[in-house]
């Protein structure tokens, strides 16, 4: 049957230079480290999103948020779908707030809590989760991928509305993310992910999607009994347990965003039991390690066919960049000669297949932070100082290829 015809009123057209030009104030929440993420404060009327496994801490990190908004002046509406009031009052105790102007609804109808938010006019809405909360309005059942989405148009039309920011908290699901925040992520504003390993007390905050600021920044906390505090100086913070001369182990000078962070990589050879040796990767890609291994064989001489490779980053961080390639390059060589690098060195280049070192881009920070901890010398492509003479003190060694890397990192 056709659809009938309705009448059609033209929309309310806007020039943009008649709209009051004030750039939009921010909400302070006074976390840095979180606000760094964000590209500032809180833009009024936002749709935030954060995502991460179970018990990675992301209530912990909202509850903190949503206390230094009240603690600001302003009140904070949390929706608990997960938590009774009472355990909310328990956690927020535990870390340092006294709950004024904090309300809680734990309630799962969303409909009821946005008229909650309604008359409360709070300065922040946080809800904790997407997943728990549903909306009348949706036919599907609670937790289904329908309600998932209506729930969050209905906050983000409830949002813009009334220029009350809201966060919302979305569970990732091991496999793939089905019914996880994936789904959501066109809708929303801000996408930040926390992550981090689950016996390390190490998070990442970083930012996947942002409207108004840059995606690429990060922000590294410790979890404490006091909650989530800022690491002021992660690099130190990720060196503090290096051995000196310890083989397989290799430092590179790796880029979160626009922060430059010294992290280690390990990596273990050991004689195989197996018909295909085994590979394992953590805090790495894995295809990145395999890609590694066989240019190693290849181009570089090392017999690790019947050798087990074992690959990690130290304090359960994860490391997706290309330019830990050669510092993983050299940590495995390392091991396989079961010789310890120079301490005062630290490696950065992307490997290529036939074993070139590509260039990375922002040497000068990376270096900037190498020599700030305390290092001497790093090896980098030569390709890397074509264009630019980093200004820097320390001695650098350029190197074409992963075989002369190695041949000068054992010199
Ligand atoms: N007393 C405490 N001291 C230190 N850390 C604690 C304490 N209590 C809880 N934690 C940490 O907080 C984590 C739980 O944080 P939180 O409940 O915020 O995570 P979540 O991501 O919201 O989890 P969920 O998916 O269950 O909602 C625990 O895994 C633990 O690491
Ligand atoms: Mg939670």
């Amino acid at each position: 049957m056709a659809a009938t015809p309705r009448a059609v009123t033209a929309a309310a057209a806007v020039e943009m230079c008649d709209l009051a030009g004030e750039e939009l104030q921010r909400l302070a929440v006074g976390l840095p480290e979180f606000e760094r993420v964000l590209g500032g404060g809180i833009v009024p009327g936002s749709l935030i999103l954060v995502g991460g496994d179970p018990g990675i801490g992301k209530s912990t990190l909202l509850l903190q948020v949503a206390a230094m908004a009240a603690a600001a002046g302003g009140s904070v509406l949390y929706v608990s779908g997960e938590e009774s009031a009472q355990q909310l009052q328990m956690r927020a105790r535990r870390l340092g707030s006294d709950g004024h102007s904090m309300f809680v609804v734990a309630e799962t109808d969303l409909d009821g809590a946005l008229h909650a938010a309604d008359s409360l006019q709070p300065a922040l809405v946080v809800v904790d989760s997407i997943q728990t909360v549903h909306s009348q309005a949706a036919p599907s059942p609670p937790g289904s991928i329908g309600q998932l989405r209506e729930c969050t148009m209905r906050l983000m039309q409830w949002a813009k509305g009334s220029g009350i920011p809201i966060c919302i908290i979305g569970h990732v699901t091991k496999e793939g993310d089905i019914a996880g925040p994936r789904l959501l992520e066109h809708i929303v504003d801000v996408v930040l992910y926390l992550e981090g390993e689950r016996f390390s007390s190490y998070r990442l905050l970083r930012g996947v999607k942002n409207r108004f600021g840059s995606t690429n920044e990060v922000g590294v906390f410790e979890m404490t009994a006091l909650g989530l505090a800022a690491v002021e100086n992660p690099s130190e913070v990720f060196l503090a347990e290096r051995g000196e001369g310890a083989v397989g182990s290799v430092v590179v000078p790796t880029l979160e965003g626009s922060r430059p962070l010294l992290v280690e990589v390990q990596a273990l050879t050991s004689p195989t039991m197996l018909a295909v040796p085994r590979r394992t990767a953590n805090g790495l890609d894995f295809n990145r390690l395999i890609l590694i291994t066989a240019v190693l064989a290849k181009r570089a001489g090392l017999a690790l066919a019947n050798q087990d490779v074992i690959a990690n980053v130290v304090g359960g961080l994860r490391v997706q960049e290309p330019a830990v390639d050669l510092a993983l390059a050299l940590a495995i060589a390392s091991s396989n000669r079961d010789a310890a690098l120079p301490s005062d060195l630290v490696a950065v280049g992307e490997v290529g297949l036939s074993g070139e070192l590509r260039s990375v881009g922002q040497l000068e920070r990376r270096l900037g932070e190498a020599e700030r901890l305390g290092f001497r010398r790093c090896l980098l492509p030569q390709a890397a100082l074509r264009r630019v003479t980093p200004a820097t003190s320390l001695e650098l060694m350029p190197a074409a290829s992963v075989r002369e890397a190695i041949r000068l990192a054992f010199a």
